[in-house]
Formats: C-alpha cells, sequence, structure tokens
C-alpha cells in the first residue's frame, strides 16, 4: 500500500519553552521536538536545534561549530579596537570561548586552579558562611529558600573562590546575578546592554582586586593561583585571568541557582526513602545531582553553537552565523532512553553522565558545584529533618534560560 504523506504542524505549535504549558510540563514538548527529527529548523529563534544524544556527543566531542557568541549572525557587530570598553576587551577573543587551539592551552593550564587542593581550600571558606545563613534563618516555621538561602548561595562562593575582599562585595552583588543575560541570544537588545553595563562596572573591580592581589600574593584562592599561573606561563596573560573569572561567574551563578531550587524541590516531593540515600555521602549525592537535573527538566534552551562559514552539517546546509542550539534535555523523560523515567531514583546509573557537558568544554566546576550543593542540602536536612514544601511553588515565567520557582516555601516541622 502507498504510504500517505503526513502533514505534521509546524514545531513552534508543539514546543514553545516560554509558554505556560512548557512551565508547567515541559516533558511532552520535548518529545514532541525529539521526535520530530535529528536537527530541527526552530523558525521563532532562527535557530537549527540538536535533538538526539549520539549527535549532541559528537558535537561536544569534536566542536565543529564555534561557542564564540561574536560569531553569532544576530550579535552585536565587534567595534574597532580604539572603541573597546571593559566588555568588549573581556569577550571578543575571550579565552573559553575563543578558537580550539588557544581554549584547549588555557584549560590545561588553569586546570592546577580546579585541583582537589584548590577546591578544598575553596570549600572550606565557603562552609561557615553558608552555616551563617542558616544560623541567621533560625528557626521559623515557614520560609522562602529561593531568599533566605539559595540567592545567596553564588554570591557567597564566588566571591570566596576568586577572593573579592568585602569592601567591594555591594558593588559586585548585582553583577554576579545578571551577568549571563550578557550573550543570551534570546533576549532583548536592550536587557543585554544594562547587563553587558554592569558587566563593565565588574571588570572595573576585577582589575583593582588583581593590582590588590599582586602586593599581596600566596593567599589561598583562587586568583592567587591563577596570578601564579601567569607568571609561569607566558601565553596566559592579565586579560586571560580576567575573562576566566567572568566565566566562572557566568556559569557558576544560574546554574547553582537552578540547581539549588531543584535539589530541594525534587527531594521533598518524591519518596522520603531517597532523601537519606542522596545525602549519604557525597559520591552518592554527586549521583543523585544527576537524578535531580534530569527529573526536574529544568533547561528551556540547551547549549549555543554558531556556524563559523557557510558548511554542510547533519545532512543540512547551514549559513554562516547561524545558531545551533544543542539540547540533551531533550531524552530526560524519553522511556527509550530511561528505564522508567517519570521515576525519582537517585541511584539511577548514568552512561555517559552529560549534565556537566562532555568533551573539551566540560564544565570546569563540577567539582565545586557538587560538593557546594552537597554542603547546602546537607545543612538543611540536618537542621530540619522533617522539612517539607509549605506549598506547591509557582513557576516564574520571567526567567531567561530555565525553569525555576518565584518563591519556594519550605514548612520546617521544627517546633
Ligand atoms: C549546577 C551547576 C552547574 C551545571 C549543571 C553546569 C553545567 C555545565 C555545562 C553543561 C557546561 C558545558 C556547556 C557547553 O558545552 O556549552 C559547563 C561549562 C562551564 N562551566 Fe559549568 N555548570 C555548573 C556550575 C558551574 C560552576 C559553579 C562553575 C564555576 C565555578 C562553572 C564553570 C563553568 C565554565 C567556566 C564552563 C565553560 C568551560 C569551557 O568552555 O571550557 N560551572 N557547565
Amino acid at each position: 500500500m502507498a504510504e500517505v504523506a503526513q502533514e505534521v504542524p509546524p514545531i513552534e505549535q508543539l514546543f514553545n519553552p516560554n509558554s505556560g504549558e512548557y512551565l508547567e510540563n515541559p516533558i511532552p514538548q520535548c518529545l514532541a521536538l525529539a521526535g520530530r527529527a535529528p536537527i530541527v529548523w526552530y523558525e521563532p529563534w532562527q535557530a537549527w536545534i540538536v535533538t538526539r544524544m549520539p549527535d549532541i556527543l559528537e558535537c561536544w566531542h569534536k566542536e565543529p561549530l564555534s561557542s564564540d557568541f561574536y560569531d553569532w549572525e544576530f550579535a552585536p557587530a565587534r567595534p574597532p579596537e580604539d572603541q573597546w570598553s571593559n566588555f568588549e576587551r573581556a569577550m571578543i577573543g575571550h579565552s573559553l570561548l575563543a578558537d580550539p587551539e588557544h581554549h584547549r592551552l588555557i584549560r590545561k593550564v588553569v586546570s592546577p586552579a580546579f585541583s582537589r587542593n584548590v577546591v578544598d581550600a575553596i570549600q572550606a571558606k565557603i562552609e561557615p558562611e553558608v552555616k551563617k545563613l542558616f544560623d541567621e534563618l533560625g528557626e521559623p516555621e515557614v520560609f522562602d529558600y529561593k531568599e533566605k538561602i539559595s540567592n545567596h548561595i553564588p554570591f557567597i562562593s564566588i566571591t570566596r573562590m576568586v577572593g573579592i575582599p568585602e569592601k567591594y562585595w555591594s558593588e559586585i552583588k548585582d553583577v554576579i546575578m545578571t551577568f549571563t543575560e550578557t550573550w543570551n541570544p534570546t533576549i532583548s537588545d536592550e536587557r543585554r546592554e544594562a547587563a553587558r553595563q554592569n558587566c563593565n562596572k565588574a571588570i572595573d573591580i576585577i582589575k583593582e582586586v588583581i593590582a590588590e592581589r599582586r602586593d599581596a600574593p600566596e593567599q589561598d584562592d583562587f586568583l592567587s593561583t591563577l596570578l601564579k599561573i601567569e607568571q609561569e606561563n607566558d601565553k596566559f596573560v592579565e586579560g586571560d585571568i580576567i575573562t576566566l573569572i567572568l566565566a566562572l561567574i557566568g556559569a557558576g551563578s544560574d546554574t547553582t541557582l537552578v540547581a539549588q531550587q531543584w535539589a530541594v524541590y525534587s527531594l521533598l516531593k518524591n519518596d522520603r526513602d531517597q532523601i537519606p540515600k542522596a545525602l549519604a555521602s557525597a559520591e552518592a549525592f554527586s549521583n543523585a545531582f544527576s537524578e535531580i537535573n534530569r527529573w526536574g527538566v529544568s533547561s528551556k534552551m540547551g547549549f549555543a553553537r554558531y556556524a563559523p562559514r557557510d558548511m554542510e552539517f547533519m545532512g543540512q546546509q547551514l549559513r554562516k552565523g547561524v545558531m545551533v542550539l544543542m539540547m540533551p534535555h531533550l531524552k530526560d523523560h524519553d522511556p527509550e532512553y530511561y528505564e522508567n523515567p517519570e521515576k525519582f531514583d537517585v541511584e539511577r546509573v548514568f552512561d555517559p553522565d552529560v549534565m556537566f557537558g562532555y568533551g573539551p568544554r566540560y564544565c570546569i566546576g563540577a567539582a565545586l558545584a557538587k560538593r557546594q550543593l552537597f554542603l547546602t542540602m546537607t545543612e538543611l536536612f540536618s537542621r530540619f529533618p522533617d522539612v517539607e514544601l509549605a506549598e506547591e511553588p509557582e513557576k516564574d515565567l520571567e526567567d531567561h534560560n530555565a525553569i525555576v520557582f518565584k518563591r519556594l516555601m519550605l514548612k520546617t516541622n521544627c517546633k
């Protein structure tokens, strides 16, 4: 019998991460997109979407596409060098976005800054601050976890990690919270520009901190480690330190905020026997963190890349500068990928585990992110063993990048 060609609705009718339906339940939309084809043109974002894991892994691993925001066809034009503000100076030719060869060199030379010892030392500084947050909270009957705890964590960890002295904290706080907006391709030009202005201020502060640290080196933090690396490698210069710190702020703030909220929500929403299993050890929690990330499906746009030239890619002709989004989260509730995907199981096996990316751009901050979340969750559940959700939290339509909650009210049951 001859096959009848079926009319399929345009994908934007089935998949829209800015819709209320996606916020309430992204799973049917993710499955619809993944079922459409391995690579799909998404008109509203003028972007191709890579939907399936083998292709995403290959793309992560071999890097046929550019990670440089300035290669995007709609990115602001690169101004001439004599008109560069701090922002362009830091972002054009960004160490972590630049050509793969320079990127690999930077990753190699900075690896001592992410060694076990340095992460341990940073962790030791963050721990008392997290305890202090809980001390200040006291023992209320009900509290908003976002307002009282999670909103403070990125700021605490970035300032302690980099070693930014207290006198700069009030100035740098807003920047840390809005920094990723400077390169988000899906928001308005005005909003990106405001974030860019903020970023310019931050760079001035970072330069001052670096100058001070040069006069008083050998402190036990990331910046001192980077300054030592600078002395030993003539291809690693102050500009690289600044862009690296900005990358840490950018990559480490929003991700931490999202992870904090979904960790609490998923542990409280599911069977309580999962909580002791998740918190049994740092290793157990590391796996639980991947399950939290899978079960929650919080991502809206995945990871952006740009065609560096007119090229063929996965059987499609890409125009120079077009955006290509990799969306590993589309698989997260696919029954062909995970057995019983609706079940929250902190002992689920992930192979490969791609929560922190894969290949040459694997997350630099993975160890730190896991340790800081483990620390906060352990603190929460040891202070309030019977804590529960006080209400089903409402999702926040405004967030530019992820599904998050407007507030996360918890009932402590401690009295
Ligand atoms: C829950 C927390 C986090 C998650 C889920 C996460 C996830 C990821 C993923 C998936 C990538 C690869 C992105 C891509 O291929 O485009 C990445 C890269 C990166 N992450 Fe994280 N991250 C987290 C926290 C952090 C923290 C706390 C830091 C800094 C301290 C950090 C620093 C970075 C940096 C600098 C990169 C870019 C690496 C490169 O291009 O070589 N991340 N992260």
